[in-house]
């Protein structure tokens, strides 16, 4: 019966979802979404039918499939990117870390131009954010200016690989040893970016990484964070599973073989492990129903990498004729990213603005976004909170006013980017 259930979804999601017809100016280019087949939608449905609804056999699998691809020793699913940025902060404030954990007041060093909830769990735990601006046309942190910007306070650092083009890990890597500092890469746009040949994630004490429709792959909402560390690991487990000390796999007991026979904080000697609490905690798991879709979603990524590569450097080659208008974006020395978007920021003093161009594109529904939250010192959010800026914003500044990103996702066929650049080609016509 599975297999006839199983065979009526392989024709549902060929008839209802996909070969979908690329009608010019009336289908839209989006800048990214969701893409997928038969394997995926079966894979959903088998986990369904399994009707184990928690995180089960599907996301052992995941967890175990995504740690071999990146090369980290330990890969533990959350529900969102932003949930592994979470989990992985707190792990560094975790009292499992001793006397090298981080404390309220420490200072963090991160750029301005990234996605708020890069930022959001250094302010969380109350310490402070310390912005430094980013670099334009790799968009990201200005890593000559993190040097002088640590103070005897600054215990880590926290950053994204911005749109997938890795920041400069080298110069990185060395002041993080210089300074002993934590460094979180946050990979949630760069999943299949490498830097120096190796997978970014490997780089810093923990990695994230966001599986959300937009991102390299999806399982709808989600997300996992991994490391090599096998205490930080014990950390994010507890703060992902309701904080408890115990780190039983669902449906097994007594794997410390003390479950009745220790003594934690003020509880009785012998209070059952599986209800004792020693990090301020949440519950932060998958379903098995997402573990499966990114199963199935793993074995498009080779294929799916390529495609963005491939978009990107077809935009690349396209644009450059258009260079006296706008400023294309440039992979950082010696990485090979595996594209997020396609940056631009708009020459200085064009006879347009960014929004001409980008009601223009949306007029022929080309889809556009900005670099996130742009300048995020400027977000009506941050209006109250303790930070500190290093040094000037400019570029964030420009950035904010000045650059988008156009998609590059495994869903834009060549009939759609070729479309994409006869928009612009058409927009700067009235210019030239
Ligand atoms: C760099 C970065 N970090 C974190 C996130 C958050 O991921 P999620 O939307 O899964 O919470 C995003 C979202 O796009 C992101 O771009």
């Amino acid at each position: 019966m599975k297999e006839k259930i199983l065979a009526l979804c392989d024709e549902y999601t060929q008839k209802e979802h996909l070969n979908k017809k690329f009608i010019p100016g009336q289908t839209p280019v989006p800048v990214s979404g969701k893409v997928f087949d038969e394997s995926d939608m079966r894979a959903l449905v088998e986990a369904s039918l399994d009707f184990w609804l928690t995180t089960g056999r599907w996301n052992d699998m995941f967890e175990k499939m995504l740690s071999k691809f990146m090369g980290l020793r330990f890969c533990l699913t959350v529900n969102s990117g932003s949930s592994a940025n979470l989990v992985a902060f707190s792990s560094l404030t975790s009292h499992l870390l001793k006397d090298k954990k981080l404390n309220a007041g420490d200072e963090v060093i991160t750029t301005a131009t990234g996605f708020p909830t890069t930022v959001n769990p250094i302010i969380q735990h109350g310490l402070i954010p310390v912005f430094i601006d980013s670099s334009i046309p790799t968009y990201n942190i200005d890593a000559n200016q993190i040097e002088s910007a640590i103070s005897p306070k600054t215990k880590a650092i926290m950053i994204a690989h911005t749109l997938g083009n890795p920041f400069e890990i080298d110069k990185i890597l060395a002041i993080c040893k210089k300074y002993n500092l934590f460094l979180i890469e946050d990979c949630c746009d760069a999943l299949g970016s490498t830097y120096n040949n190796i997978h970014v994630g490997n780089f810093g004490d923990v990695a994230t990484l966001s599986f959300y429709p937009a991102h390299h792959i999806t399982m709808g909402e989600g997300g996992a964070v991994l490391t090599n560390n096998s205490i930080l690991k014990r950390a994010m487990e507890s703060i992902r599973d309701w904080g408890r000390d115990c780190y039983c796999a669902p449906g097994q007991d007594n794997t410390c073989g003390k479950r009745f026979s220790q003594k934690l904080g003020d509880l009785p000697f012998g209070y059952d492990h599986k209800y004792s609490y020693s990090h301020l905690g949440y519950n932060l798991k998958i379903t098995d129903m997402q573990a499966a879709v990114g199963v199935s979603q793993l074995g498009h990524l080779t294929d799916f990498i390529q495609k963005r590569i491939g978009n990107f450097d077809f935009f690349k080659k396209e644009l450059k004729k258009y260079e006296n208008f706008l400023i294309l974006p440039e992979a950082t020395k010696n990485s090979n990213p595996s594209w997020f978007g396609f940056p631009i920021t708009l020459q200085k003093n064009m006879p347009f603005k960014r929004e001409d161009l980008l009601l223009f594109l949306q007029e022929k529904k080309i889809g556009t976004r900005l670099i996130f939250a742009g300048n995020i010192t400027k977000q009506p959010y941050m209006k109250n909170i303790k930070y500190k800026i290093y040094g000037e914003l400019k570029n964030s500044d420009i950035i904010i006013e000045d650059s988008f990103w156009i998609g590059v996702f495994p869903g834009i066929t060549n009939q759609m980017r070729e479309y994409v650049v006869e928009a612009f080609s058409e927009f700067f016509k009235q210019y030239e």
